[in-house]
């Protein structure tokens, strides 16, 4: 049987995909406000986009949803509180099913759920392609995002619109540093799952207890000695260690992220005793000697704890608020590209 084009991780994507895709999301914001470009003004109509969310969400759904309806298409959001999704041993109606008939009435799923298992076997019942809107493990869309924003804050606009204009390809970015300052959760997953791949350095510091999963670990391992060994091939470099500030050092870009993640609210209280000292500060990234003109990052939402307001709220630092609106240029290339446009 014919098999919907899935998308739901970074990690099975070709590098020239992931920056053809940040082209094009670079290519509707700059066309902005004649978002999409006119040959592809209809190219969703009379297509439904089912949003199957068992968790919540601001900037995921209005960006899809506007994202879907500005290429002619109708966006459906099922909260899991709405449909009858459930454990079948409790009375609700399991995966299997659900996947079965939202996939044989709509064109495409985009999924936020828990365990990323739940969202393979929604992919392996669904005959509508699936788009992961989040899961425990990944965070893809997210990860575009922030990738376009970082090609932002590193080429700047001027060279961004000359090389979207002319068609040309984005280059690598060779030599930029990104310091992940956090939790071993789904969004350093999805970046380690591609960054690298793009010529970015990363270096990760999570607290002890809290290491980044053998699976993701194991890629980026086997990944960069690929790259080794492909003539003009880049793979960016990946350290790992407890301290935050050894992870700054040089980074031209700082990133964190919630210390509780969706799901993990039973922990709220030992995970904030052992993040002691992970919170962002211009203290911190000068005690690890981050680049002078360093930037900062989060998927957004904000908890107090991971950063101070300083360096959140700081508009020669934090990108936060364009790296959110990237997510809508980015859901617009991502579903243009899954429902087969350009
Ligand atoms: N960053 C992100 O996915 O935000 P939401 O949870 O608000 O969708
Ligand atoms: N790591 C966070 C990201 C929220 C957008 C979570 O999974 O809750």
């Amino acid at each position: 049987a014919h098999k919907p084009n899935h998308f739901l991780t970074l990690k099975t994507l070709p590098p020239a995909t992931i920056l053809s895709l940040v082209h094009r999301s670079l290519a509707f914001k700059h066309a902005h406000p004649h978002t999409p470009p006119a040959s592809n003004t209809n190219m969703l109509h009379g297509k439904t986009l089912a949003l199957l969310f068992t968790k919540k969400s601001t900037r995921t759904r209005i960006s899809a949803e506007t994202a879907w309806s500005s290429l002619g298409g109708h966006p459906m959001f099922l909260g899991s509180n709405d449909i009858q999704l459930g454990d079948p041993a409790k009375g609700g109606e399991s995966w299997r099913d659900t996947a079965t008939v939202v996939g044989s009435m709509v064109d495409a799923v985009f999924a936020r759920l828990g365990d990323h298992k739940e969202i393979e076997e929604l992919a392996q019942y669904s005959r509508a392609p699936v788009i992961n809107a989040l899961t425990a493990k990944y965070h893809p869309m997210q990860a575009l995002a922030d990738i376009m924003t970082i090609y932002e804050a590193t080429l700047g606009e001027r060279v961004l619109k000359e090389i979207v204009s002319s068609g040309e390809d984005l280059p690598r970015l060779e030599g930029v540093k990104v310091a992940w300052v956090g939790d071993a959760n789904n969004i350093i997953n999805s970046l380690l799952v591609s960054l690298p791949r793009l010529g970015i350095h990363v270096s990760v510091a999570t607290p002890a207890g809290y290491e980044i999963d053998a699976d993701i670990k194991e890629f980026v391992a086997v990944e960069g000695a690929r790259a080794k060994n492909v003539a003009g091939d880049t793979y960016g470099t990946v350290s790992y260690t407890t301290d935050p500030s050894v992870a700054c050092n040089g980074a031209h870009i700082i990133v964190t992220d919630t210390w509780v993640s969706m799901g993990q609210e039973a922990d709220k209280e030992s995970k904030l005793k052992d993040f002691a000292g992970y919170k962002v500060t211009e203290a911190m990234a000068k005690l690890g000697n981050a680049h002078p003109d360093w930037k900062f990052m989060h998927c957004l939402p904000r908890k107090l704890e991971e950063v101070d307001d300083e360096v959140f709220y700081n508009p020669d630092r934090s990108l936060v608020f364009s790296e959110a609106e990237n997510r809508k240029w980015t859901a617009i290339a991502v579903f243009e590209h899954v429902m087969g446009g350009k």
